[in-house]
């Protein structure tokens, strides 16, 4: 079965609130500084060019996680694939997403950097497919709210494939 990409929101406007989002977190942080902590490999491309936009000190680190299967999915955790090698504590995390489905992973980062004792935390995501949400759980930061679609492209994978794209679209199949 063969597929295509369905272009959702262009490079031009994934770039243009990008730029957004780094004016108010930089605005947000005055005077501080902010620890960016990237959840791979979804968010790498959008933590990346955030980064750029803000004009307060950023620190960046990486962590990638794995949901549970759905049976424990009311735990609220998360598996750690590979943790941040740098020290969060006392510092101003911003966990920033690809995408906010379900709202589980979301949850349990707040929840683990809580327990890490950061010093503010703040989420982050390019995308929000609110109709999708099972748990409680809102981005402070959202790039664009979508509707309950498969999308694809500035990081966001189908099978890993389609992560390059400059720009956000829908996997249609033919
Ligand atoms: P959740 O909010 O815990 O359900 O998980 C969000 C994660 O599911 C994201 O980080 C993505 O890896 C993945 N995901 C959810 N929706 C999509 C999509 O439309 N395209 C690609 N990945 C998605
Ligand atoms: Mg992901």
């Amino acid at each position: 079965m063969g597929e295509h990409i369905k272009m959702m929101i262009s490079e031009e406007d994934v770039n243009a609130r990008i730029a957004e989002i780094g004016e108010e977190i930089s605005r947000d942080y005055e005077g501080e500084e902010v620890f960016v902590v990237c959840i791979l490999r979804g968010a790498s491309f959008f933590a990346c060019e955030l980064a750029k936009r803000i004009s307060v000190p950023v620190t960046i680190d990486f962590m990638s996680v794995s949901s549970y299967g759905s049976g424990t999915e009311s735990s609220g955790e998360v598996k750690i694939i590979k943790d941040i090698e740098m020290d969060c504590k006392g510092k101003n995390v911003i966990i920033v997403e690809d995408i906010i489905d379900s709202g589980n992973t979301i949850k349990a980062l707040k929840a683990l950097y809580e327990r890490r004792k950061a010093k503010s935390i703040a989420t982050c995501s390019l995308l929000d497919k609110p109709e999708r949400r099972q748990v409680e759980a809102e981005a402070d930061y959202v790039g664009f709210s979508i509707p309950d679609e498969f999308v694809v492209g500035y990081g966001l994978d189908y099978d890993q494939k389609y992560r390059a794209l400059p720009y956000i679209g829908v996997v249609e199949f033919d």
